[in-house]
């Protein structure tokens, strides 16, 4: 019995990596296909079956839904060979099933691992979420702030103007005041259509992205696997559950949350170190899309750990079969 082997995230690494590249390469002939379930569907069973294959004892805490909704990688399916370590895994086999179905840039697949008991078990409801690069002091902007007081405070410890802060935001009708007020302040946004992990990632690299911040509201799951990410690359992140009725309160309860006004920090969502892997869909200001050569798929994957902050860009030639 290996199950309590230790987390060595050295070694499933790569693991991790072949998951996520597996689970782009599925959804290629339903790029740009305009059929969202579809493309959802190929990566959740790709994924699913290259997880199975890593000698790790997996619970999903960050998956498809709750085991009656989703077939497949639910909240607390058991994954891998039962040969490993107890590890917590937050996925999503296709952060950007709309993305992917119109070929609109920034569709990934991600997916997170840590030891037993790493990630918050958040549920399947909205999460307010701000976001800023690494190199700050903690607490420097928070979700208790008004947009622009979070724009101003930026702008001051960077020396520069609120005009030279670039905000990305999901484009949502909820959004519009934010958008409004943010714009007030001389700042400029870069409204995304969907996929705020990758709109939270973006703030980490601001130099090759040109986003500073990021704000408003998107999945709690998505908010845990962007902390991740972050815990990999550096940067801040603040999330607070939103609960439109008593059904999503009641998911709280059932995860173990009893604060529903709790603020977490990046190192509250994600407690320990972990690994984390994205690979591009569709090509996007992150990582490029997949690309179709005579003969093969090319992929580009991000690969990154918290406990060495090493991120590394691959990129996999796959012959087609
Ligand atoms: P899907 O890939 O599941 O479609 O999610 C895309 C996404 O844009 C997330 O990145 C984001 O957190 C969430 O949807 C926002 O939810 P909503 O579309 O309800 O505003």
């Amino acid at each position: 019995m290996t199950a309590r082997a230790d987390f060595n995230d050295r070694m499933l690494s790569l693991g991790l990596a072949r998951v996520a590249e597996q689970a782009a390469i599925a959804t290629v002939n339903l790029i740009g296909r305009g059929d969202e379930k579809a493309a959802d569907q190929a990566a959740v069973n790709a994924m699913r079956q290259q997880l199975n294959l890593l000698d790790i004892a997996g619970v999903v805490v960050i998956g498809e839904g709750e085991r009656d909704e989703a077939p497949m990688l639910f909240i607390g399916e058991e994954v891998g060979t039962g040969n490993g370590p107890g590890v917590d895994i937050a996925l999503d086999p296709l952060e950007g099933t709309t993305l992917t179905a119109k070929d609109m840039p920034n569709a990934l697949t991600v997916i997170a691992m840590g030891p037993r008991g790493s990630m918050l078990h958040a549920p399947d409801v909205y999460m307010e979420k701000l976001a800023i690069g690494p190199g700050f002091a903690e607490g420097l902007v928070t979700l208790d702030m008004t947009p622009r007081e979070r724009v101003a405070a930026l702008a001051k410890v960077k020396g520069c103007s609120p005009r030279d802060i670039t905000v990305c935001v999901l484009e949502r009708p909820r959004h519009e005041d934010m958008i409004a007020e943010i714009r007030s302040t001389g700042a400029a946004i870069r409204l995304i259509t969907d996929g705020d992990v990758a709109g939270v990632m973006h703030c980490a690299e601001p130099n090759q992205t040109g986003i500073d911040m990021y704000m408003g509201t998107g999945g709690a799951p998505e908010g845990v696997l962007a902390a991740a990410a972050l815990k990999c690359m550096g940067g801040q992140i603040q999330g607070r559950l939103l609960f439109r009725n008593d059904d999503e309160k009641g998911r709280a309860a059932k995860a173990g949350i009893t604060d529903l006004n709790k603020i977490y920090s990046r190192d509250e969502m994600v407690t320990e170190d972990v690994i984390f892997a994205a690979t591009g869909v569709t090509s996007g200001s992150l990582l490029a899309g997949i690309k179709r050569e005579v003969g093969f798929y090319t992929t580009e994957t991000l690969l990154m750990r918290s406990k060495t902050g090493s991120v590394r860009r691959m990129t996999y030639r796959n012959p087609m079969h």
